[in-house]
């Protein structure tokens, strides 16, 4: 339990002079969290346990792009990769996403893939959903960068909706996640929650077998992720 995951997922809710308040109010958290700031606001983070909410699928000089080779040179160690609201909002491709992964990889960042359905449906259809997924990303890289995959497992419809997956519904895609992963790659990796976390809901989350949560809004607000880290250390 006490080893549980928190990543914060700061998205791009908090502007400038809201980030620089937020960094003085979570000093005292720093340890035990993931901050994924705003790409721009990474350097105000220097210090944390620090992720990307999103690399580069090139490699090349482009303008505008974040390449993994340069988030790695920052001592940055996590990339969220397949986040339901860009997969959505931007349409990103299956063919991107394995380039994100493939760069990622090769630049020795730690992968937080992201997967769920996007409508609410049966438990079947579900982990079909999951494990085509799987299939067409993850079960697709070199059996021996698999230790630097995490899975997240966030249905899009949980997703700042205020309401949470059922509890035993998510119990059972986790531990269906981790078994697929198992069958392929023959080993265990970690699998955590996201989707609506908040410090209303963590007694009854920090119930479920995870290896952590994947907090959005809440973590921006400093007393609600601290009542998290509270709840779960
Ligand atoms: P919320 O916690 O705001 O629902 O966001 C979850 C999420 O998208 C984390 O990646």
């Amino acid at each position: 339990m006490e080893n549980k995951m928190i990543v914060a997922n700061l998205k791009n809710y908090m502007n400038y002079p809201d980030t620089l308040m937020y960094l003085n109010e979570i000093k005292d958290i720093k340890d035990d969290v993931i901050f994924i700031p705003s790409n721009i606001y990474l350097t105000l983070f220097k210090g944390f346990n620090l992720g990307v909410q999103d690399i580069s699928y090139l490699n090349e000089i482009t303008t505008g792009e974040i390449t993994a080779s340069l988030v790695k040179s920052m001592g940055i160690n996590y990339v969220m990769i397949s986040h339901n609201e860009r997969l959505i909002n931007l349409n990103e491709t299956t063919d991107i996403i394995n380039k994100k992964i493939d760069n990622a990889l090769h630049n020795d960042l730690k992968v937080i893939f992201c997967v769920g359905e996007i409508e609410k449906c049966d438990f079947d259809i579900a982990c079909n959903i999951i494990l085509n997924r799987l299939k067409e990303t993850i079960f697709k890289i070199d059996e021996s960068k698999i230790k630097n995959i995490i899975i997240a497992y966030e249905p899009f419809y949980a997703i700042n909706s205020g309401v949470t997956q059922d509890i035993l519904f998510t119990q059972k895609i986790v531990k269906f996640i981790k078994k697929s992963i198992f069958d392929r790659f023959n080993t265990e990796i970690s699998v955590l929650y996201g989707g609506s976390v908040s410090d209303d809901n963590i007694e009854s989350l920090k119930t479920l077998e995870v290896d952590g949560f994947l907090i959005g809004k809440a973590s921006t607000k400093s007393i609600s992720l601290k009542n998290v880290v509270r709840s779960i250390r």
